[in-house]
Formats: structure tokens, C-alpha cells, sequence
């Protein structure tokens, strides 16, 4: 026998649910379910239908709703804004700036929609006032609980019922029933179900918080990734204002999806056109210096991939060194440049390094990686004006890749005229040259080389 299920009724539209929402699905308004009671005061209760399993095409599909939070930079990595009920984890090194992220986003969500709960485990009230107050992201409905204790936060959760909790940091949370030390693994993991439960059975998207942590003994991210509808790394050198904020899963969205933020006076800022950023500072007609429209999600970002080849002092093995792209895939750019075109890299210590602190996993950028090797190694600047993009094969082959149109029109937009880029057959790009574009296609290394470098 099933138990009986209270009844929710939504008192705008009369929409009826088995279970308590922060947002009705019917009418899209918060807060409005209420308990349905008879004149009894007792609630009442569905004749439930046993769990059934139903045929796919049966199923009526709802479209996901999401709330924008108008920070647009996080709307992008999640989706297009924050799902109702969506719990969602944030991590990142300390100091890179996710307090002072999630604050401006819970400001921006008490001022557009409803009551948001920011608990913090690691600052006091005061500082939290101080920080908000730097950042102009003060409102009576954001709502501030410093406590690290679960039943004292969920007890406030339901006192205050808020649509927005954001957790700073799972790390700190803790349950007195664990025997554990807080910010262990079971702790962590413990914390996070709670969370997890509450969020499903409320409505209430509910973001965590979680410093990546050396292995040892406290919990990273890492072991909450399977719980949460969404994992992001908020990333950037500390040294540097530039973050990014990068989705490595989502369940309502692309997980390509990159945010890009400028860390300032006044916390986070978007940055509209992030190609313009990454090639600031950049020089012209070094040697060594390649340009690459790197695809990060639904957008082309040109990034300067930069090489330094030195000969290697004599006797000692040489060094190699990569930063922003894989050190395994530069190795076997570097065995296949030894290889195919005879340079003589066994000798040279080699730096690879993408400037402004992107870290690019394409194949993509191979063409431009190996180019800006073998400029390096001769001493030879790129021709001016030179975007390099194409997968490269073991055999020295150059092979296609995604998204050729967009690549092009991007560096077009930033005034790049010669892309060196894959030669393939299917694709029709004749549109796009002329007016001063040159395509100048390549199917192996050798023929790339000689173009790129003449
Ligand atoms: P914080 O959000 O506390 O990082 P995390 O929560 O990831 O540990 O941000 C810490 C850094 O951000 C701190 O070194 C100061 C800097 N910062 C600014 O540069 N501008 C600002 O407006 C704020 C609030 C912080
Ligand atoms: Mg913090």
C-alpha cells in the first residue's frame, strides 16, 4: 500500500501537485502552492496511482523553464539562466573570486524575482555586509546566515522559504548526526543529498559552493559531481583579473559553454567581446606567435597560442613545458614535426603557452600550436595577418575540423585576413574570400609550413 499524498493547490491558478513547489508549473508564479486542507483542517490527499512505467511518446514533454538571472555571463554557462529546482555546483581554487560571484548573482535575483538565502560557512554577517556593500548588491529580500550547522539551515530554509540559496561552502557544512569531521568526504557528501533532496522536493535552485582541494583528507568538488544537475570550475589566475567560468556538466544545457568575467573594483563584469581582450598586448610579427579562433561553446574566441624553442643545454635531456593546451598532445605535435618535416627538436627545450590564460583541449589547435613551434625553431615570424586553425595527424595530414565558417568570420570581424585552415572538399567557403581574405588551404604540415612560413 502506497501512503497517501498531501494535495498542493496553486491559490492563482487552481493547478493541483503532489508535492510543495517554489514555483508553480502552471502559472509560473513563486510561492503560490499552498496545502489543500478540508473543513476539517486535515489535509488532503490524492488517491495515488502506483508508480507506473509509461511509453516514451506518451510523456508530455516540458519545456525548461529558467529564470535569468541577468548576470549574463552566468545565464551563459548554465544554459540560458537557472532551472527551477536545479542544484548547481560552483568550485574553484580559493581567493578566485565564487563568493563574490554568487553574491552579485543572488543580488541581481532578490531584486528581480523573490527571497534569496546566502549562507555563508566561512564569513561573518558583517564582512558579507562589507563585501555587498563593495559590490552594490545590497536588497532586503537577499538574506544572510552565516552557520555551518544542517539542521540550523534547513530550519531556516523552511522558515524563510527562499527560491535562491546559494552555499558557501559545501566544504564547511556539517551534520551533527555524522560522526566525521566537518569537510570530510561523507560530510560533504551527506550535506550535498540534503541539498539535493530539498531542491527536487521545493523548487528552490540551490547553488553550492566548493573549493578544489589538494587529495587528502578534505572533499573537493570532484566527489559531488554525479549528485548535482550542473558542474562549474570558476578558473583564472588570481594574479590576473581575467576568470573564466566553464561548464564541465549540465543537465539543461551545452557543457561548452564558457562565461567570462573581469574581476574589478566593483566585483565581476562581463566582458562583451573577450577576442579583443585575449589579443590585447599581443605582438606582431614575432616569431613563435600564432593566432587561433578557439570554439568555446556557442562562441569563437581568438586566443594567441605562443612557442619558444631554445636549444637545450648540451648533455642534459631537453625540457618541455605546456601551458593552456595538453603536454601529451604537444609532445606528439613536436614527434611529428621531428618526423615528417626533419626539425631537429630533440634538442631544443621547448615552451608552448596560451596567452591570457585560456586552456584549450581542441585538436583544433594543432595547426596553430606546430606552426608557432616551427616559427620559433627558425626564427621566423608567421605572414602578417595569419589565423591558424586544423586537426593534425601523425602522418603530417591536416584534417578537417568544426565550425570552419565561424572561425573565419570571427577573425574576419577582428581584422585577420589569411586563415590558414584544413583543405577539404565539402565544404564551400569560396563565399568568404575575396575583398582582401585569402583561404590559403592545406592538407599536410609541409604545405601549411610553406604557406604560413615562406
Ligand atoms: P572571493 O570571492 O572571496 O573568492 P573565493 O570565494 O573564490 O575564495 O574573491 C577573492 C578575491 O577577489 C580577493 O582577493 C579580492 C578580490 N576582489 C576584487 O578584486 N574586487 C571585488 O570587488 C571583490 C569583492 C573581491
Ligand atoms: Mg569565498
Amino acid at each position: 500500500m502506497s501512503r497517501p499524498k498531501t494535495v498542493y493547490v496553486c491559490r492563482d491558478c487552481g493547478y493541483k501537485a503532489s508535492r510543495w513547489m517554489g514555483r508553480c508549473p502552471g502559472c509560473d508564479e513563486w510561492n503560490s502552492l499552498e496545502e489543500q486542507r478540508d473543513v476539517h483542517g486535515k489535509a488532503q490527499s490524492w488517491a495515488v496511482q502506483p508508480n507506473a512505467a509509461q511509453a516514451i511518446t506518451a510523456i508530455e514533454a516540458a519545456a525548461t523553464r529558467r529564470a535569468s538571472t541577468g548576470v549574463d555571463e552566468f545565464d551563459r554557462v548554465l544554459g540560458g539562466g537557472v532551472v527551477p529546482g536545479s542544484l548547481v555546483l560552483v568550485g574553484g581554487d580559493p581567493g578566485v573570486g565564487k563568493s563574490t560571484l554568487l553574491l552579485q548573482v543572488s543580488h541581481q535575483w532578490a531584486a528581480q524575482f523573490g527571497t534569496v538565502l546566502y549562507i555563508s560557512g566561512e564569513e561573518s554577517p558583517q564582512q558579507l555586509k562589507l563585501r555587498a556593500e563593495r559590490l552594490n548588491a545590497l536588497h532586503p529580500r537577499l538574506l544572510i546566515l552565516s552557520e555551518t550547522d544542517m539542521g540550523q539551515i534547513l530550519a531556516q530554509i523552511r522558515q524563510n522559504l527562499p527560491q535562491f540559496v546559494v552555499v558557501d561552502s559545501i566544504q564547511t557544512v556539517f551534520s551533527a548526526e555524522l560522526a566525521s569531521a566537518p569537510g570530510s568526504v561523507s560530510q560533504v557528501r551527506d550535506a550535498a543529498a540534503s541539498f539535493l533532496a530539498l531542491a527536487k522536493s521545493t523548487g528552490t535552485s540551490i547553488v553550492l559552493v566548493g573549493h578544489v582541494t589538494k587529495a587528502g583528507a578534505l572533499a573537493g568538488p570532484r566527489v559531488l559531481e554525479h549528485m548535482v544537475d550542473v558542474v562549474c570550475y570558476f578558473e583564472g589566475d588570481p594574479n590576473t583579473q581575467l576568470r573564466i567560468l566553464r561548464a564541465v556538466k549540465n543537465r539543461f544545457g551545452s557543457t561548452n559553454e564558457v562565461g567570462i568575467f573581469q574581476m574589478g573594483q566593483g566585483g565581476l563584469a562581463g566582458i562583451p567581446d573577450p577576442s579583443s581582450v585575449f589579443l590585447a598586448g599581443r605582438p606582431r610579427l614575432v616569431p613563435g606567435s600564432v593566432v587561433f579562433p578557439s570554439c568555446e561553446g556557442s562562441r569563437i574566441l581568438l586566443v594567441e597560442l605562443q612557442a619558444l624553442v631554445t636549444p637545450a643545454p648540451f648533455g642534459g635531456p631537453p625540457r618541455r613545458l605546456a601551458s593552456g593546451i595538453d603536454y601529451n598532445r604537444m609532445c606528439m605535435l613536436l614527434a611529428v614535426l621531428e618526423k615528417r618535416r626533419g626539425l631537429g627538436l630533440h634538442s631544443h627545450d621547448v615552451y608552448c603557452n596560451v596567452a591570457g590564460g585560456l586552456r584549450i583541449a581542441e585538436p583544433a589547435a594543432d595547426l596553430g600550436i606546430a606552426l608557432a613551434v616551427a616559427s620559433s625553431f627558425r626564427n621566423q615570424a608567421p605572414v602578417e595577418g595569419l589565423v591558424a586553425f586544423g586537426e593534425v595527424g601523425l602522418a603530417g595530414e591536416v584534417r578537417g575540423i568544426a565550425r570552419v565558417e565561424a572561425r573565419i568570420k570571427e577573425g574576419i570581424r577582428l581584422g585577420f585576413n589569411r586563415f590558414l585552415l584544413p583543405r577539404t572538399e565539402s565544404q564551400d567557403l569560396k563565399k568568404l574570400a575575396g575583398e582582401g581574405i585569402s583561404l590559403l588551404e592545406a592538407a599536410s604540415l609541409e604545405e601549411a609550413l610553406e604557406l604560413a612560413l615562406p
